[in-house]
């Protein structure tokens, strides 16, 4: 585990390559000192990724709209996204509705085939009996004709697009701190067992705690060195413990 002080497009890609990058950098919306949006670290962080791996970006619709050319001039593909519900939010001055929600996007290299991305499956543990009716399939799937069975146990479901997370409001060490139950999942799915994470703004080392309760390794950046200094006092409290890995 490491926390670097310094800037990410400076520091970062000389401690890669990276099976996988997270990064929540500023998304420019608010009048906190930090929250500028950081030029040029797009095509350092494509460049600094393994041949399988991929990138997970926090933001807004308004922020990755604002950054859209940003992601093409880097030769990133947009791959899926998950939408982060939370229990509170916040009210943007423009807004007529209470944002509740928040995006993180992935991305990978252009050049790159998604099917040689690593993807591991995450599925839900809220799987229930139920009466499964399969349709007929395609005949390019296979000769799989319909029927109805009985799941014992519902079966894996694959995990849902829209994900809940209480943010960490009230014990958060960063003004936006990420719930590391959300950066587990990304961990879990996108990095392999011990894989390397590359966390580009590292805030409060929250993606660390994931990396550290996953058994993943982890290098994180983060240029206020106060805020680094937490991060590191931070993971070297956390312990790590055994956690299975999706099926
Ligand atoms: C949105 S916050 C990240 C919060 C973090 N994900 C967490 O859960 O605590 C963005 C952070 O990036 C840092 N930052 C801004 N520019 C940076 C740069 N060029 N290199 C590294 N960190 C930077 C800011 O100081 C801020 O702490």
């Amino acid at each position: 585990m490491t926390l670097l002080c310094g800037d990410c497009r400076d520091v970062m890609p000389a401690h890669g390559p990276y099976d996988l990058i997270v990064a929540d950098p500023p998304y420019g919306e608010t009048s906190l000192s930090w929250d500028r949006r950081i030029a040029g670290w797009l095509p350092r962080a494509a460049q600094a990724l393994t041949p399988s791996g991929s990138l997970w970006v926090f933001g807004s619709l308004r922020s990755f709209m604002a950054t859209s050319g940003d992601f093409r001039a880097a030769a990133l593909r947009h791959a899926q996204e998950i939408v982060w519900e939370k229990q509170n939010g916040s009210v943007f001055h423009a807004d007529r509705f209470r944002r509740v929600h928040e995006l993180v996007a992935q991305f990978y290299p252009a050049s790159a085939r998604w099917q040689s991305v690593y993807n591991a499956v995450a599925t839900t543990d809220d799987a229930r009996a139920r009466v499964v009716r399969r349709k007929k399939r395609p005949p390019h799937t296979g000769a799989i004709p319909s029927s109805t069975y009985r799941s014992l146990d519902g079966g894996p479901r694959l995990a849902r697009s829209v994900q809940r997370f209480r943010n960490a409001h009230g014990r958060a060490i960063h003004p936006t701190e990420k719930p590391v139950a959300l950066l587990d999942l990304l961990v879990r799915v996108s990095c392999p067992p011990e894989g390397l994470v590359g966390d580009w703004f590292a805030g409060s080392g929250a993606a660390g705690v994931a990396c550290r309760l996953a058994g993943r390794r982890y290098v994180g950046c983060e240029i206020d060195p106060d805020m680094a200094q937490r991060a590191r006092d931070r993971l070297a409290a956390i312990l790590p413990f055994p956690v299975g890995e999706p099926s």
